[in-house]
């Protein structure tokens, strides 16, 4: 009898290992503009990494659209807010993620998950980790401080123009996420997706509420990254209203001191993490990874 009780027991030990062991939570990833769920060079590598790192976890790695050259364009030109609906469906429809999940975010990914966050708390999101996101948006295109100077502002001038106009923000995804620092009204007026989701146009308890219920909400932050401009929309700072030069932290912004979205709540009861490395955009090692997310905040 004793043999053989023990022998029960090691079949559930094997089977959880084998089989969907539940013994760690299931991890989400959503991609950056112009990539995919399953790229071997990218999504496809994290999901290998986590897999070896958390053996048996389960993942899913949003995907919008039916094949990944859908989901690539979508990254440019399928408004956040349907985006972020899908995903929303995705989740709740895998059952495996039915008692809440941890998300890393990449990039764009970043805001949109914390969007998910925000619109659809169940199945619950526990830890989010955003990897160089864009918070507070941004005010430059991607690469533009290695390119010459006027370009960049002709862009940047083009970009103010048309970025808030309806078919703009219905047109490219990255006009959703445009933070006019020099016209914060008409930012808070145009933006049909950032602004919504930081509670400027209107406060949505809601979103206070289920990004409060969030256990870690954290933030890494590349030092010399050339493709997000301001750097510090990645610790959910921003320029200072009125002029792209003056830097302003999340804790000296409005949105903080008023608490609009509940972050300075957040951060007093040591939920924000703020993390920073000195590379590139994405520039991160697997060994500074394990140490510093996945053994503190995936274990
Ligand atoms: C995870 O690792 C296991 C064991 O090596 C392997 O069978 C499985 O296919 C891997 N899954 C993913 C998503 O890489
Ligand atoms: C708050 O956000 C939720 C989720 O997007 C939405 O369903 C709800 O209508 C919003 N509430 C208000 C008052 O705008």
């Amino acid at each position: 009898m004793q043999l053989l009780y023990s022998r029960v027991y090691l079949f559930f030990i094997s089977s959880c290992l084998v089989v969907t062991c539940e013994k760690f939570t299931p991890v989400v990833l959503w991609h950056g503009m112009g990539d995919a769920c399953c790229f071997p060079f990218s999504l496809g590598a994290v999901q290998k990494h986590l897999n070896d790192s958390l053996p048996g976890v389960h993942m899913l790695s949003i995907k919008i659209g039916n094949t990944v050259v859908d989901d690539v364009e979508n990254s440019y030109f399928m408004h956040p807010n349907k985006q972020v609906q899908l995903a929303c469906e995705m989740i709740k429809s895998d059952p495996l993620l039915r008692k809440g999940y941890n998300a890393i975010g990449f990039s764009q990914g970043s805001q949109f998950l914390r969007a998910l966050a925000q619109r659809c708390p169940v199945p619950r999101m526990k830890s989010f980790v955003s990897v160089g996101g864009q918070h507070q948006g941004v005010y430059g295109i991607p690469n533009c401080l290695s390119v010459d100077h006027r370009t960049c502002d002709y862009i940047r001038r083009m970009l103010n123009h048309a970025a808030y106009f309806s078919w703009m923000q219905h047109a490219l995804v990255q006009a959703t996420y445009w933070h006019d620092p020099l016209n914060e009204e008409l930012y808070k007026e145009g933006s049909t997706f950032l602004a919504d989701i930081n509670n400027e146009k209107s406060i949505n308890q809601s979103y206070i509420d289920n990004l409060m219920a969030l256990k870690n909400f954290v933030m890494i932050k590349f030092e010399t990254d050339t493709m997000v401009q301001p750097i510090e929309s990645e610790w959910f700072g921003f320029y200072e209203p009125g002029q792209a030069k003056k830097i302003q932290t999340l804790q000296e912004s409005e949105l903080y001191k008023q608490d609009r979205l509940g972050l300075k709540q957040m951060d007093q009861e040591g939920k924000l993490h703020f993390l920073s490395l000195p590379g590139n955009h994405q520039q991160f090692e697997w060994s500074w990874f394990d140490k510093n997310i996945i053994d503190k905040y995936f274990k």
